[in-house]
Formats: C-alpha cells, structure tokens, sequence
C-alpha cells in the first residue's frame, strides 16, 4: 500500500496524480470519516472513501505459478488463443504480466509469470546459469555419443554460438516403444529442447517442464492452475534452498 493519499487513489484507479490532487483539494475524500485535503496525507492502514465510497486497494504487482497446460499459447496475441493469460486468477488480471521465458504451446509444465521484470531477468539470463528440468518423450533413433555431445554443446541450424553444456539423460523407453529422457539447460533459445533432439537425430513427441532452479512443478497445481508464488517457492526457485536439484527419478510426461 502507498503512504500518501495522492499515491494510493492514483494507484487504486483514481486518475493521476494531479487528479486526484484536485479531488482530494475540493473535499471529495475522507480518512477514517475526517475529510483530508493535504494530499502527502499518511493513510497506511486508514480506511479511505472517496465521496462516500470506501477505496478497495488494488494488487499492483504479483508473481504467480503456473502448471501451463498443452494448448496454450504464451503470447499476448488474441489471435493465438487460448492465451496463458486467460488462465490469470481474476484477482490479477488488471496487472500487466508476462511470462518468464515461454513454453510452446504444445509443451506443458511449470511456467512463472509475474510484474517483475528484474525476476524474469534472472530466471532468463543464460549467465544467472538457472536450470530448467525437462522432460522429454521422443522417436527416432539419438546419436550415440548424445549424451557427451550435449554436454559439450550443440551446434544448432542457423544459431551463431553451439549451446550451452547441458546434461541429457536417457531414461528408457515407455510403454509406447518410444524413448524417454531428461534434459537439463541453463539457457532458453527458440524451441530448444525441439532443436536440440532433431540436431541428434531424434523428434520430440511430448515435452513437459517438471522443474526451474530448485522449484518442482507444486504437486497442488494441475494442469491449467495458476496461483501466488509463496516465499518458499520463491526462494527455491532461485535454487536458495536444500532443494534436491539434479535428475531426480523421471515422472512420465
Ligand atoms: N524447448 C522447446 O523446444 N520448447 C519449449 O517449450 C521449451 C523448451
């Protein structure tokens, strides 16, 4: 909440500053029932009515989780619905928000989405080396040095730079006959984790993201729920935590 009264009806969707000023000037608003017309007037905490009509503060910034289903699409486009956006709490959707990175539509798994632009910053930087765990359900038959080649990165088409080196895990194969595997990168390019197995040989036919950092996708969100962040998650996600990290046991995409 803003301390001074021209702040909190300007952030509260009174107009602006010099608005409100002019509101506040002319007698249009009361602090606990006394009309206040110094607008640096402290109301932290105070119930505030403008001509009779109690002010509900708005959220003006939030970070919130999302189990983002397949379907969806990341964009802010309307042309490309359904949106991640449509799947915002109502709570939230006057905020302008974006997603931390993007999932492709047909990839589903934990995605951020949040005002915070310094937090999308380090969740995104490749140098902030914060690991994203996917999990990756292909056919074809991969390259057999895979494995060491995507640990000394991976000369994708049209990329200037090879990868960063990132750890890929062969898991099996599933009960479709196709092969199952896990995959951990510290930087997003376009389509990546798609771009990285067909460099190998392989195609991705599902491709869920069960992990950011320290953070596993909360097992009390399924697909299509977003809600807050909690301190907890957030400290995890940017691995501060005795979080397990790693190539924990697979859970099938
Ligand atoms: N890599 C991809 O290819 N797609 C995603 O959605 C995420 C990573």
């Amino acid at each position: 909440m803003s301390d001074r009264l021209d702040a909190f009806l300007s952030q509260n969707g009174f107009g602006t500053r010099s608005a409100v000023r002019q509101m506040i000037h002319f007698g249009a608003v009361k602090v606990e029932g006394r009309t206040i017309r110094e607008h640096g007037h402290l109301v932290r905490g105070r119930r505030v009515t403008v001509r009779g009509q109690e002010v509900v503060e708005l959220i003006t910034s939030a970070t919130l989780v999302l189990h983002k289903p397949l379907g969806h699409s990341c964009s802010h486009d309307p042309a490309e619905a359904p949106l991640v956006d449509e799947l915002v709490p109502e709570a939230f959707r006057h905020l302008s928000m974006n997603t931390a990175g993007r999932l492709d539509r047909d990839t589903s798994g934990l995605l951020i989405v949040t005002t915070d632009g310094p937090l999308i910053h380090q969740l995104t930087n490749p140098k902030k080396h914060l690991e994203k765990r996917y999990r990756v359900v292909f056919s074809g038959v991969l390259s057999s040095q895979a494995v060491n080649r995507v640990a000394a990165g991976l000369q994708l088409e049209g990329d200037p730079k090879p990868t960063l080196p990132a750890e890929l895990v062969l898991d099996g194969t599933n009960a479709e006959g196709l092969g199952t595997a896990t995959l951990l990168l510290a930087e997003g390019r376009y389509h990546q984790v798609r771009r990285m197995f067909e460099a190998l040989g392989g195609k991705v036919e599902r491709l869920h993201r069960d992990r950011i950092g320290g953070l596993d996708i909360p097992a009390d969100l399924p697909p299509g729920a977003m809600r807050p962040i909690t301190e907890t998650e957030l400290l995890l996600l940017h691995g501060r935590s005795a979080g397990s990290g790693g190539l924990a046991k697979p859970v099938a995409p």
